[in-house]
Parts: structure tokens; C-alpha cells; sequence
């Protein structure tokens, strides 16, 4: 028996989707009467909101629960603790067995949380990792206040197999929201103060409306809302960047110059066995097309190296083709063989020094083309989205349209909009000087 929870405090871990479920999940905690804490180690119930993309990622979840209960024994408490997210979908009752937490959620069954919150109170058994026909969109209170840019889920899940990738048994079968859902939630957003919103999905651009039709359409009636000012969308697979979104970028004015597009590596061979279903040539060809369209857009994107069987030379051929792309910022990872994906069984999984070796090659390579990225923005003028305050008084952090970070010296407001020379690039920072500034 535990008291039933007064507040709460939610730690998302992984990717963007997990911030916004984490979110979501702080909601429906606080439609019940919660309030929220910063400091995990004195909420009544901890929620972890997890990731098991890698492997290290998976076992985080148990240490943190160990720290998590170390922390507060130290103060003489036991909080409640909830796995949530794709480690709780991936494990299950394991989770239970392993650390004994209270509540253990997947990532389509979390409106039941509270319910299961209530029955761990009561000391019943609280698992719930059902991925039902009928959507928790639905389920959830209104949209509170939020940041200057906000995330929106419009597609969970995917169809796609790559062979290393645990995301369709993790998050299930590729599910696209209705328009409609996805429109009112975004003004509501922007009533609760987004003036940017990122459109999210593990294949989002996969998105379709009943009626078959693209991503392209929602975004162009997002564009519509007033007081919305830009909008993004991540991740993308390169097989569904359709002649109608490349146009998008053309068109749609606050639609921002950034593509997340990843592709994984660089070897035919290695794209087959990762069942990529696209190959070197398609995606650099699909790039050349994208650049047509717009030409300034930043590109971004996901590498993987040490895939099983991956040799020098089809190493070799990623770097080429970083070579050929110029990211203007990019993610990259070490292969993580992950149990029950086909990829974990293949031969010639590669030895730990090897791919060491080859992730630093990589990120030398990435690091040298978004440093040289970032230089070639200073004389540029452009827009800044102030998101925070900075280090220094008066010093304030925003973005750029090409996601990168801007720091300036101001006295906008945090959500106004502010017209930026920018005077000097760093590796993974700008610094802009203030010409106009539009109003939240
Ligand atoms: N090992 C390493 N990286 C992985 N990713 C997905 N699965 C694995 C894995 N098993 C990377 C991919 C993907 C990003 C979100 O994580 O690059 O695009
Ligand atoms: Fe991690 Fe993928 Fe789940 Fe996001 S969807 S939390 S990246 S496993």
C-alpha cells in the first residue's frame, strides 16, 4: 500500500516523441490534481519515460531507478515509480521482476495512467502495455501552457523493418492521426503560446489522411493558423519525400529550411542488409532535388557504423557520402545489436575497437562540415525564434530557421521573433546582433 501520490515529476529520455508524450503524460497527471516537481528524489511518483533504441539507453532505466531509490531513501521516502515509454513496451512485466517498480506503461496506453496510478496505490498489480485499435489521442486533457516551439505527434509508429530497428515493436504499426485532430491541436498550441511547432513521427512524413493525401496538405493548412510562425517536422524516411512535400519547401513560407533525413550509410550493400529500400544513388539523386526546390535548405541526418558485416571500404563509402552531402548538422551511432531484430543474429557483428575507431572518423568528418556550415551563415541576416534566456544578463538563446542555435544580446521577450545579422560562428553556436523585432 502507498499513499496515492500529491505530485509528480517526469523524465523523458530518447527521442523528441518521448518529450512530447512525457508532456502529454504531465498533463493527464495534473488534470487528476498532481502538481509538478522539479527535483525528482522529492516527487511522490517518478515517472520514466524511456528509450530502448541502444542498448545503453535500456540499461539507464535501471540505474536511474537504483539512484532514483537511493536518493530518496537518503530523505527517508519511497516515491511511486512508472516506467514508461518503448523500454516499458519492450519488457514488460521484466521491469517488475528486475527493479519492482509500481507502474510499468507502453507508449499507446499511457491514458491509463492514472488509472494505473490508482491501482498501485492500492497495491494491485499496474501493467499496461496494450497498443489498442482506438487511439489515446483522444483520451487526453487539453493542451496547457507550453514553450515557443512545441511538439505535435501526427504518425506513431512504423512499417519499415530496418534490421536493426526495435521502433515497430516498440511503437507498433505505422498509425496516422486525422487531419482534423491534428489541426485543432495545433491552435490549441498556439493558443497556449507555440509560435513554432515541430511535426512529429518515427516515419512522419509517411503521414496520410484518409483520403491517401500527404504530409504537404497538413502542413499547408498549419500555415494557415494565425500567429503560427514556423513549423518543422522530423524524422522522414527518404522513400516517402514525395514530389508534393519537396514542393512544400518551395512554397510554404513558414515551412523552415531543415530536413532530418537520414540514411544510415553510405554502402549499397549494407543499405540492403539494413532494408533500407532506398540506395546511395536514390538518396543522393532525392537531395539534388530537395536542393532544387530549396536551395539553402540544412540538411541533417542518422548514421550508423559497425553494421554486422560492414568492412573498411563500405565504411570508407559513408564517409564519401557525408563527403558528397555536406550535413549541415548529423547524429551517429555505434551499431547496438538489439534483441529480436534481425540484425542482432547476422554474422560478423564488428569488434568494439573497430567501430570506435570508425564513429570518431565519422564524427570528425560531421563536425568539420557543420563548423564549416555554420561559418558560411556569418553575414547572413535572419529570423530568430527567442526560446531562453542565456548565460550572460541580457543575453538571450534562440534558433535559426536552419536549427541553429543563436545567442544575442536583447530585451525580446522569450516567443518574440527578432531579425539577426549574424556576426561570428562557433562550432555548435552563432552570435547575432539584433536588427528588428516582431512581437509574440
Ligand atoms: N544501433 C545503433 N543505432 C540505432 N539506431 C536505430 N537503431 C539502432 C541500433 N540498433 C539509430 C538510427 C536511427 C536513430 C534514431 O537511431 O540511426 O535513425
Ligand atoms: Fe527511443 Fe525509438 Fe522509442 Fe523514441 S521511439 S523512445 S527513439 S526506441
Amino acid at each position: 500500500m502507498k499513499t496515492p501520490p500529491k505530485t509528480y515529476h517526469v523524465k523523458s529520455f530518447g527521442c523528441q516523441m518521448n518529450v512530447y508524450d512525457g508532456e502529454r503524460m504531465g498533463e493527464l497527471m495534473a488534470a487528476e490534481g498532481l502538481s509538478a516537481t522539479d527535483d525528482a528524489a522529492a516527487a511522490d511518483l517518478v515517472v520514466l519515460n524511456t528509450c530502448h533504441i541502444r542498448e545503453k539507453a535500456t540499461e539507464k532505466v535501471y540505474s536511474d531507478i537504483g539512484r532514483l531509490r537511493k536518493n530518496a531513501a537518503a530523505e527517508g521516502r519511497s516515491p511511486m515509480i512508472a516506467v514508461a515509454g518503448c523500454v516499458a513496451q519492450a519488457e514488460g512485466a521484466e521491469i517488475v521482476r528486475r527493479a519492482g517498480v509500481d507502474v510499468v506503461v507502453g507508449p499507446q496506453a499511457y491514458h491509463n495512467l492514472p488509472a494505473l496510478v490508482a491501482k498501485a496505490a492500492v497495491g494491485e498489480a499496474a501493467l499496461d502495455t496494450d497498443m489498442p485499435a482506438e487511439s489515446k489521442f483522444g483520451a487526453l486533457p487539453a493542451r496547457r501552457r507550453v514553450a515557443p516551439s512545441a511538439f505535435l505527434t501526427v504518425q506513431e509508429g512504423c512499417d519499415k523493418f530496418c534490421t536493426y530497428c526495435v521502433v515497430p515493436y516498440t511503437r507498433g504499426a505505422e498509425v496516422s492521426r486525422p487531419f482534423a485532430a491534428i489541426v485543432d491541436e495545433a491552435k490549441a498550441l498556439v493558443d497556449a503560446g507555440a509560435r513554432e511547432i515541430t511535426l512529429l513521427g518515427q516515419n512522419v512524413n509517411g503521414w496520410r489522411d484518409g483520403e491517401g493525401r500527404g504530409l504537404e496538405l497538413l502542413i499547408a493548412a498549419l500555415d494557415r493558423i494565425e500567429g503560427l510562425r514556423r513549423i518543422r517536422y522530423t524524422t522522414s524516411h527518404p522513400n516517402d519525400m514525395t514530389d508534393g512535400l519537396i514542393a512544400a519547401h518551395a512554397d510554404i513560407e513558414t515551412l523552415m529550411p531543415f530536413l532530418h533525413l537520414p540514411v544510415q550509410a553510405g554502402s549499397d550493400r549494407v543499405l540492403k542488409a539494413m532494408n533500407r529500400s532506398h540506395t546511395r544513388d536514390s538518396y543522393l539523386r532525392l537531395i539534388e532535388r530537395i536542393r532544387t526546390a530549396r536551395p539553402d535548405i540544412a540538411l541533417s541526418g542518422d548514421f550508423i557504423v559497425g553494421f554486422p558485416g560492414e568492412s573498411d571500404a563500405e565504411f570508407d563509402e559513408t564517409l564519401r557520402l557525408v563527403d558528397a552531402v555536406g550535413y549541415a548538422q548529423a547524429f551517429s551511432f555505434k551499431y547496438s545489436p538489439r534483441p529480436g531484430t534481425p540484425a542482432a543474429d547476422m554474422a560478423g557483428q564488428v569488434p568494439p575497437d573497430v567501430m570506435d575507431d570508425r564513429l570518431q572518423r565519422l564524427q570528425a568528418a560531421l563536425n568539420r562540415d557543420q563548423a564549416a556550415f555554420n561559418a558560411a551563415s556569418v553575414g547572413r541576416q535572419c529570423a530568430v525564434l527567442i526560446e531562453r534566456r542565456g548565460k550572460l544578463a541580457g543575453q538571450m538563446l534562440g534558433k535559426s530557421p536552419w536549427l541553429q542555435s543563436v545567442h544575442l544580446m536583447t530585451d525580446a521577450a522569450i516567443g518574440d521573433i527578432v531579425e539577426v545579422a549574424l556576426v561570428q560562428a562557433g562550432p555548435n553556436s552563432l552570435a547575432g546582433v539584433e536588427r528588428l523585432r516582431q512581437a509574440a
